[in-house]
Protein backbone atom coordinates (compact mmCIF):
# COMPACT_ATOMS: atom_id res chain seq x y z
CA UNK A 1 0.00 0.00 0.00
CA UNK A 2 0.99 3.52 -0.96
CA UNK A 3 0.68 5.58 1.75
CA UNK A 4 1.61 9.85 2.02
CA UNK A 5 3.20 10.48 4.91
CA UNK A 6 3.24 14.17 6.16
CA UNK A 7 5.79 15.77 8.55
CA UNK A 8 6.04 18.90 10.98
CA UNK A 9 9.53 19.82 9.58
CA UNK A 10 11.42 22.41 11.97
CA UNK A 11 14.93 23.10 11.22
CA UNK A 12 15.68 25.02 14.67
CA UNK A 13 13.98 26.12 17.98
CA UNK A 14 13.69 29.91 16.37
CA UNK A 15 12.95 28.84 12.78
CA UNK A 16 8.99 28.47 11.73
CA UNK A 17 7.50 24.97 10.96
CA UNK A 18 6.47 23.90 7.93
CA UNK A 19 4.57 20.41 6.45
CA UNK A 20 7.00 18.79 4.03
CA UNK A 21 5.09 15.30 2.12
CA UNK A 22 6.78 11.71 1.15
CA UNK A 23 4.85 9.22 -0.66
CA UNK A 24 6.32 5.68 0.74
CA UNK A 25 5.36 1.65 0.20
CA UNK A 26 3.94 -0.07 3.96
CA UNK A 27 2.49 -2.88 4.91
CA UNK A 28 -0.19 -1.35 7.17
CA UNK A 29 -0.55 -4.37 9.30
CA UNK A 30 3.03 -5.06 9.67
CA UNK A 31 4.63 -1.54 9.86
CA UNK A 32 4.76 0.37 12.58
CA UNK A 33 4.61 4.39 12.30
CA UNK A 34 8.47 4.49 13.40
CA UNK A 35 9.04 1.80 10.86
CA UNK A 36 7.41 4.38 8.23
CA UNK A 37 9.38 7.09 9.64
CA UNK A 38 12.83 5.43 9.50
CA UNK A 39 12.50 4.17 6.25
CA UNK A 40 11.84 7.93 5.11
CA UNK A 41 14.75 8.63 7.17
CA UNK A 42 17.09 6.63 5.39
CA UNK A 43 15.52 6.35 1.76
CA UNK A 44 14.51 9.92 1.14
CA UNK A 45 15.43 12.13 3.50
CA UNK A 46 18.46 11.88 5.48
CA UNK A 47 18.15 15.32 7.75
CA UNK A 48 14.87 14.19 9.28
CA UNK A 49 14.93 14.63 13.24
CA UNK A 50 13.44 12.29 15.60
CA UNK A 51 13.60 9.79 18.57
CA UNK A 52 14.24 6.76 18.95
CA UNK A 53 15.69 3.21 21.04
CA UNK A 54 14.07 0.05 21.93
CA UNK A 55 11.39 -0.27 18.94
CA UNK A 56 9.67 -2.28 21.43
CA UNK A 57 7.53 0.11 23.84
CA UNK A 58 9.88 0.00 26.46
CA UNK A 59 12.39 3.15 26.20
CA UNK A 60 9.23 5.83 25.71
CA UNK A 61 11.96 8.06 23.33
CA UNK A 62 9.94 8.10 20.00
CA UNK A 63 6.73 9.73 21.28
CA UNK A 64 4.99 11.61 18.80
CA UNK A 65 1.61 13.09 17.48
CA UNK A 66 0.16 10.65 15.32
CA UNK A 67 -3.09 11.92 13.06
CA UNK A 68 -3.73 14.71 16.37
CA UNK A 69 -2.92 11.94 19.08
CA UNK A 70 0.46 11.77 20.79
CA UNK A 71 1.46 7.95 21.41
CA UNK A 72 4.34 5.75 21.05
CA UNK A 73 5.79 5.11 16.94
CA UNK A 74 7.16 1.84 17.61
CA UNK A 75 4.01 0.53 19.32
CA UNK A 76 1.38 1.46 16.39
CA UNK A 77 0.90 -0.06 13.03
CA UNK A 78 -0.45 2.24 10.02
CA UNK A 79 -3.67 0.30 9.89
CA UNK A 80 -4.34 1.48 13.64
CA UNK A 81 -3.80 5.54 13.18
CA UNK A 82 -5.32 5.71 10.01
CA UNK A 83 -9.22 5.35 9.78
CA UNK A 84 -10.71 4.58 6.35
CA UNK A 85 -10.94 8.35 6.05
CA UNK A 86 -7.46 9.24 6.49
CA UNK A 87 -5.73 10.65 3.41
CA UNK A 88 -1.83 11.05 5.13
CA UNK A 89 0.20 10.00 7.83
CA UNK A 90 0.39 13.39 9.87
CA UNK A 91 3.36 13.06 11.85
CA UNK A 92 4.01 16.00 14.28
CA UNK A 93 6.43 16.85 17.81
CA UNK A 94 5.16 16.40 21.15
CA UNK A 95 2.73 19.57 22.07
CA UNK A 96 3.49 21.60 25.30
CA UNK A 97 7.14 21.30 24.71
CA UNK A 98 9.81 23.54 23.09
CA UNK A 99 11.21 21.77 19.44
CA UNK A 100 14.56 21.29 19.26
CA UNK A 101 14.30 20.01 15.63
CA UNK A 102 11.64 18.64 13.81
CA UNK A 103 9.97 15.56 15.78
CA UNK A 104 12.71 16.04 19.30
CA UNK A 105 11.27 18.15 21.89
CA UNK A 106 13.20 19.44 24.44
CA UNK A 107 11.90 18.05 27.39
CA UNK A 108 13.54 20.12 30.23
CA UNK A 109 10.84 21.11 31.72
CA UNK A 110 9.06 17.57 31.62
CA UNK A 111 11.88 16.31 33.89
CA UNK A 112 11.62 19.59 36.12
CA UNK A 113 8.37 18.67 37.15
CA UNK A 114 9.31 15.46 38.02
CA UNK A 115 11.38 16.70 40.32
CA UNK A 116 8.69 19.19 41.77
CA UNK A 117 7.04 15.75 43.50
CA UNK A 118 10.15 14.69 45.11
CA UNK A 119 9.61 11.28 43.17
CA UNK A 120 12.01 8.90 45.61
CA UNK A 121 10.90 6.49 47.86
CA UNK A 122 12.24 8.26 51.44
CA UNK A 123 15.67 7.28 52.78
CA UNK A 124 14.85 6.08 55.64
CA UNK A 125 13.61 2.93 53.95
CA UNK A 126 16.79 2.19 52.48
CA UNK A 127 18.47 1.87 55.78
CA UNK A 128 17.92 -2.35 56.54
CA UNK A 129 19.50 -3.73 59.31
CA UNK A 130 19.31 -7.60 59.12
CA UNK A 131 16.64 -8.36 56.37
CA UNK A 132 15.30 -7.23 53.22
CA UNK A 133 12.80 -5.12 52.90
CA UNK A 134 9.35 -7.20 51.61
CA UNK A 135 6.12 -6.35 50.19
CA UNK A 136 2.83 -8.29 50.52
CA UNK A 137 1.61 -9.02 46.91
CA UNK A 138 -1.75 -6.82 48.26
CA UNK A 139 1.23 -3.64 49.11
CA UNK A 140 2.80 -4.17 45.90
CA UNK A 141 -0.09 -4.64 43.41
CA UNK A 142 -0.97 -0.80 44.78
CA UNK A 143 2.03 0.37 42.81
CA UNK A 144 1.69 -1.52 39.92
CA UNK A 145 -0.13 0.90 37.32
CA UNK A 146 2.00 3.40 38.22
CA UNK A 147 5.12 1.61 38.23
CA UNK A 148 4.21 0.78 34.84
CA UNK A 149 5.40 4.36 33.73
CA UNK A 150 8.12 4.38 30.95
CA UNK A 151 8.03 8.46 31.19
CA UNK A 152 7.89 9.01 27.32
CA UNK A 153 5.62 12.36 27.95
CA UNK A 154 2.24 11.19 25.78
CA UNK A 155 -0.11 12.35 28.77
CA UNK A 156 1.91 15.26 29.33
CA UNK A 157 1.86 16.37 25.11
CA UNK A 158 -1.91 15.99 25.47
CA UNK A 159 -2.85 17.70 28.91
CA UNK A 160 -4.85 20.56 28.79
CA UNK A 161 -4.25 21.92 32.08
CA UNK A 162 -0.61 21.86 30.90
CA UNK A 163 -1.59 24.02 28.05
CA UNK A 164 -2.80 26.58 30.29
CA UNK A 165 -1.17 26.31 33.77
CA UNK A 166 2.96 26.85 33.49
CA UNK A 167 2.37 25.71 37.28
CA UNK A 168 1.24 22.10 36.98
CA UNK A 169 3.17 19.42 37.17
CA UNK A 170 1.76 16.97 35.04
CA UNK A 171 0.18 13.94 34.82
CA UNK A 172 3.46 11.71 34.65
CA UNK A 173 4.66 13.81 37.72
CA UNK A 174 1.14 13.02 39.49
CA UNK A 175 1.08 9.32 38.64
CA UNK A 176 4.97 9.10 39.88
CA UNK A 177 3.62 11.18 43.05
CA UNK A 178 1.00 8.53 43.64
CA UNK A 179 3.81 5.84 42.79
CA UNK A 180 6.17 6.61 45.79
CA UNK A 181 2.96 8.16 48.26
CA UNK A 182 1.44 4.87 48.00
CA UNK A 183 4.45 2.82 48.92
CA UNK A 184 4.49 1.65 52.56
CA UNK A 185 8.34 1.54 52.60
CA UNK A 186 7.99 5.66 52.30
CA UNK A 187 7.39 7.33 55.58
CA UNK A 188 6.79 11.08 54.47
CA UNK A 189 2.94 10.02 53.29
CA UNK A 190 2.06 13.38 55.80
CA UNK A 191 4.15 15.83 54.16
CA UNK A 192 3.68 14.58 50.66
CA UNK A 193 -0.37 15.12 50.54
CA UNK A 194 0.31 18.55 52.37
CA UNK A 195 2.37 19.58 49.18
CA UNK A 196 0.33 17.60 46.78
CA UNK A 197 -2.39 19.57 48.21
CA UNK A 198 -1.22 22.88 47.03
CA UNK A 199 -1.25 24.64 43.85
CA UNK A 200 0.24 23.06 41.10
CA UNK A 201 -0.77 19.60 41.89
CA UNK A 202 -3.63 17.53 41.83
CA UNK A 203 -6.92 20.14 42.36
CA UNK A 204 -5.30 22.10 38.98
CA UNK A 205 -6.11 19.10 36.84
CA UNK A 206 -9.55 19.60 34.45
CA UNK A 207 -10.30 15.90 34.57
CA UNK A 208 -10.18 15.91 30.98
CA UNK A 209 -9.87 11.96 30.71
CA UNK A 210 -6.54 12.32 28.19
CA UNK A 211 -4.17 11.64 29.81
CA UNK A 212 -5.71 8.20 30.80
CA UNK A 213 -6.58 7.76 27.11
CA UNK A 214 -3.54 8.36 25.54
CA UNK A 215 -0.74 6.22 27.92
CA UNK A 216 0.71 3.32 26.38
CA UNK A 217 0.81 1.41 29.16
CA UNK A 218 -1.94 2.01 31.07
CA UNK A 219 -0.78 4.08 33.76
CA UNK A 220 -3.95 5.63 33.68
CA UNK A 221 -2.69 8.76 35.04
CA UNK A 222 -6.07 10.78 36.13
CA UNK A 223 -6.95 7.22 38.29
CA UNK A 224 -3.35 8.04 39.87
CA UNK A 225 -4.29 11.55 40.60
CA UNK A 226 -7.81 10.68 42.25
CA UNK A 227 -6.09 8.36 44.55
CA UNK A 228 -4.10 11.30 46.00
CA UNK A 229 -6.87 13.19 45.97
CA UNK A 230 -8.91 10.77 47.85
CA UNK A 231 -5.78 10.54 50.51
CA UNK A 232 -5.54 13.92 50.70
CA UNK A 233 -9.80 14.78 51.19
CA UNK A 234 -9.81 11.45 53.86
CA UNK A 235 -6.98 13.81 55.84
CA UNK A 236 -9.27 15.80 58.03
CA UNK A 237 -5.44 17.20 59.99
CA UNK A 238 -4.55 18.91 56.90
CA UNK A 239 -5.76 22.85 57.12
CA UNK A 240 -9.05 22.90 54.81
CA UNK A 241 -8.21 24.40 51.34
CA UNK A 242 -10.83 25.68 48.90
CA UNK A 243 -10.41 22.64 46.40
CA UNK A 244 -11.42 20.36 49.54
CA UNK A 245 -14.05 22.50 50.95
CA UNK A 246 -15.31 22.27 46.93
CA UNK A 247 -15.69 18.40 47.44
CA UNK A 248 -17.14 18.07 51.04
CA UNK A 249 -19.70 20.67 50.43
CA UNK A 250 -20.63 19.04 47.24
CA UNK A 251 -21.43 15.86 49.10
CA UNK A 252 -22.85 17.18 51.99
CA UNK A 253 -25.09 19.45 49.88
CA UNK A 254 -26.64 16.28 48.38
CA UNK A 255 -27.09 14.56 51.13
CA UNK A 256 -28.81 17.65 52.87
CA UNK A 257 -31.33 18.38 49.82
CA UNK A 258 -30.54 15.51 47.07
CA UNK A 259 -29.05 18.07 44.58
CA UNK A 260 -26.73 21.53 44.99
CA UNK A 261 -28.49 24.45 46.11
CA UNK A 262 -25.95 27.37 44.04
CA UNK A 263 -26.66 30.38 46.63
CA UNK A 264 -25.88 27.82 49.58
CA UNK A 265 -22.74 26.54 47.56
CA UNK A 266 -20.85 29.67 46.45
CA UNK A 267 -21.44 31.11 50.54
CA UNK A 268 -19.94 27.94 52.03
CA UNK A 269 -17.40 26.74 49.12
CA UNK A 270 -15.57 30.51 48.55
CA UNK A 271 -16.77 32.03 51.31
CA UNK A 272 -16.09 29.11 53.97
CA UNK A 273 -19.63 29.82 55.72
CA UNK A 274 -19.34 33.51 56.39
CA UNK A 275 -15.49 32.59 57.83
CA UNK A 276 -14.17 34.36 54.38
CA UNK A 277 -14.52 37.83 53.89
CA UNK A 278 -12.74 38.21 50.47
CA UNK A 279 -14.07 35.29 49.65
CA UNK A 280 -17.58 36.40 50.14
CA UNK A 281 -17.30 39.97 48.14
CA UNK A 282 -15.82 37.86 45.41
CA UNK A 283 -19.18 36.28 45.15
CA UNK A 284 -21.56 39.21 45.68
CA UNK A 285 -21.59 40.37 41.80
CA UNK A 286 -22.65 36.87 41.10
CA UNK A 287 -25.12 37.11 44.02
CA UNK A 288 -26.82 40.49 42.76
CA UNK A 289 -26.74 39.39 39.22
CA UNK A 290 -28.67 35.85 40.42
CA UNK A 291 -31.30 38.42 42.34
CA UNK A 292 -31.58 40.42 39.42
CA UNK A 293 -32.57 37.58 37.16
CA UNK A 294 -34.89 36.06 39.57
CA UNK A 295 -32.41 32.65 40.24
CA UNK A 296 -31.54 33.24 43.66
CA UNK A 297 -33.43 30.55 45.42
CA UNK A 298 -34.65 31.44 48.85
CA UNK A 299 -34.29 29.44 51.31
CA UNK A 300 -37.54 28.90 51.99
CA UNK A 301 -38.22 28.68 48.44
CA UNK A 302 -35.59 26.19 47.48
CA UNK A 303 -37.26 22.38 47.36
CA UNK A 304 -35.35 19.25 48.15
CA UNK A 305 -34.64 16.95 45.65
CA UNK A 306 -37.78 13.86 45.51
CA UNK A 307 -34.91 11.58 45.76
CA UNK A 308 -32.96 13.32 48.78
CA UNK A 309 -33.68 10.48 50.87
CA UNK A 310 -32.64 7.94 48.61
CA UNK A 311 -29.27 10.32 47.83
CA UNK A 312 -28.55 10.90 51.05
CA UNK A 313 -29.08 6.66 52.00
CA UNK A 314 -26.24 6.16 48.83
CA UNK A 315 -23.47 8.84 50.21
CA UNK A 316 -24.26 6.85 53.59
CA UNK A 317 -23.70 3.54 52.60
CA UNK A 318 -20.77 4.84 50.37
CA UNK A 319 -18.94 6.14 53.22
CA UNK A 320 -19.35 3.29 55.12
CA UNK A 321 -18.27 0.65 52.47
CA UNK A 322 -14.93 3.41 52.42
CA UNK A 323 -14.21 3.40 56.01
CA UNK A 324 -14.79 -0.50 55.81
CA UNK A 325 -11.96 -0.67 53.17
CA UNK A 326 -9.66 1.82 54.85
CA UNK A 327 -9.79 -0.41 58.39
CA UNK A 328 -8.84 -3.33 56.42
S1 LIG B 1 -7.05 14.47 33.17
FE1 LIG B 1 -5.90 16.09 34.21
S2 LIG B 1 -3.77 15.41 34.19
FE2 LIG B 1 -4.90 14.14 32.72
S3 LIG B 1 -4.59 15.16 30.76
FE3 LIG B 1 -6.50 15.98 31.61
S4 LIG B 1 -5.96 17.80 32.80
FE4 LIG B 1 -4.06 16.66 32.36
S1 LIG C 1 1.98 8.14 32.48
FE1 LIG C 1 1.89 6.98 30.56
S2 LIG C 1 1.80 8.54 28.98
FE2 LIG C 1 2.49 9.56 30.84
S3 LIG C 1 4.71 9.53 30.75
FE3 LIG C 1 4.09 7.70 31.90
S4 LIG C 1 3.92 6.10 30.34
FE4 LIG C 1 3.97 8.01 29.23
S1 LIG D 1 11.56 3.28 20.52
FE1 LIG D 1 11.49 2.81 22.65
S2 LIG D 1 9.40 3.11 23.14
FE2 LIG D 1 9.47 3.39 20.99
Amino acid sequence: MNITVRLRRQASRTSEANFQTYQIEVDPERTTVLDALIKVQSEQDGSIGFRRNCRNAICGSCAIRVNGKTGLGCQKHISEVMGDRDEELVLEPMQNLPVIKDLIVDMTKFWDNLQQVDPYVSTASRQISKTEFLQTPAQRSKLQAAANCILCGSCYSECNAVAVNERFVGPHALAKAYRVMADNRDDRTDERVEKYNTSGFVWDCTRCYNCNEVCPVEVQPLDRISGIKQEILANRDLPESTAQRHRHTMVDLVKEDGWIDESKFGVRVLGDNFRDLKGLLSIFPLGVRMVLSGKMPYPWKFQKSEGADEAKALIEAIASLKDRNHQK
